[in-house]
């Protein structure tokens, strides 16, 4: 009879364990308690042995039936565990799919226009054939001007609003040899210096910053210029314009371009001219390639035989050519920036506007600015 009490006694309390148990843990201690082989209805299905047959006849089923239902039990709430921690699981990880996007970090920064209009320009050039070279922003008075054929006191030099450096003091009893430095007024010292190292046939563009003493809505202190300079044994002016017409196309993307080459003076190019080219203002922006105006575009002219000749080489064997463009002007032109100012204010809003999609390098064959 004891015994009959007592496994009413237990299955109360499994029961009451089972329920409690909040999570899978819990409700595998009480089965190892119950049910383990040290368990509470483990160890009265062990003191059976102990029993006479008639009591064993009786206690047997009753004992197993509780073992039965414990484990049916355990196994129903465990579901119902497992079931509810799903559903948390569910809720917590939940989103919100009509939610904005987040900018991610391909949105969040973009390509100045000056970049990019290098970008367009060195594979054009570089599609024709075109290496690249650089020189130093801190030039000497002998590259940015006496080897390019400015002669001392020549007002040329004057017209360049040059930023002079600091002269070097002169130790006492040596002469000083003039060599001022200067922050380079344009990229023509690196013709120079690529003659000077460079073995001729030589196909170079030159892109780099340039320093002049001016500011206003179309100058900057700080501009950037693209050179170019062909030297070979035949070079002449009609293999200039090709270059120049070919490359303008290119860059505004239009079928057609038509040029006029006037007129003008570069102590280094001789002759020397500075070319237009057609465009349509009549609208809110200029447009290339049609209309009846005219717009100047660059410098260029057939290097002088005094530059050639200061570079080492015999001008009677070699010639080329040689032409200088601005190219903040020509990225304002193409892309509509009315301020050149604004190209360096560094403003983010400026630069949400007008900058280009990271990782879109412009190339012929994919499209320069789209
Ligand atoms: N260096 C000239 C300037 O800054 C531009 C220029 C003109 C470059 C004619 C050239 C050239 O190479 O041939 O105004």
């Amino acid at each position: 009879m004891n015994d009959v009490i007592s496994l009413d006694t237990l299955r109360e309390q499994i029961t009451a364990d089972i329920e409690n148990a909040s999570d899978e843990k819990a409700l595998d201690a009480v089965r190892v308690a119950a049910l383990g082989k040290k368990g509470s209805v483990s160890g009265q299905l062990k003191s059976l042995g102990k029993m006479s047959p008639e009591e064993r006849q009786t206690a047997g089923p009753a004992i197993n039936g509780l073992k039965n239902d414990m484990a049916a039990l355990i196994e129903a709430k465990s579901a119902t565990l497992k079931k509810a921690a799903l559903e948390a699981r569910l809720t917590s990880e939940k989103v919100d799919v009509t939610l904005p996007l987040q900018a991610g970090p391909m949105q969040r920064g973009s390509i100045h226009p000056v970049s990019q209009t290098l970008d367009e320009i060195t594979a054009i050039f570089s599609d024709m054939g075109f290496a690249i070279a650089e020189g130093p922003d801190i030039e000497s008075d002998y590259y940015n001007f006496t080897a390019l054929n400015f002669p001392e006191g020549h007002p040329a030099r004057e017209m360049h609003d040059t930023f002079f450096m600091k002269a070097k003091p002169v130790a006492e009893g040596e002469e000083s040899n003039g060599n001022k430095m200067v922050l380079r007024t344009h990229t023509s010292p690196v013709q120079i210096r690529t003659m000077e190292n460079q073995e001729p046939p030589i196909r170079v563009v030159i892109p780099g910053r340039t320093y002049r003493c001016d500011s206003d809505q179309t100058h900057t202190p700080m501009f950037h210029q693209l050179e170019g300079l062909v030297i070979d044994k035949s070079s002449h002016i009609g293999q200039l314009r090709w270059v120049l017409e070919e490359f303008l196309k290119a860059y505004f993307e239009v079928d057609n371009v038509k040029t006029r080459f006037r007129p003008s003076f570069f102590p280094f190019t001789e002759p020397s001219m500075e070319v237009d080219v057609q465009c349509d203002r009549s609208g809110n922006e200029v447009k290339i390639g049609e209309g009846n105006d005219w717009l100047e575009i660059l410098g260029c002219g057939m290097v002088h035989p005094n530059v050639i000749r200061n570079c080492g080489l015999d001008p009677d064997i070699y010639q080329g050519f040689a032409w200088g463009m601005g190219i903040d002007r020509i990225a304002m032109l193409k892309y509509g920036m009315p301020d050149l100012r604004d190209f360096f204010d560094a403003d983010k809003r400026w630069m949400e506007h007008y900058g280009f999609r990271p990782l879109d390098l412009p190339t012929l064959f994919g499209g320069l600015s789209s």
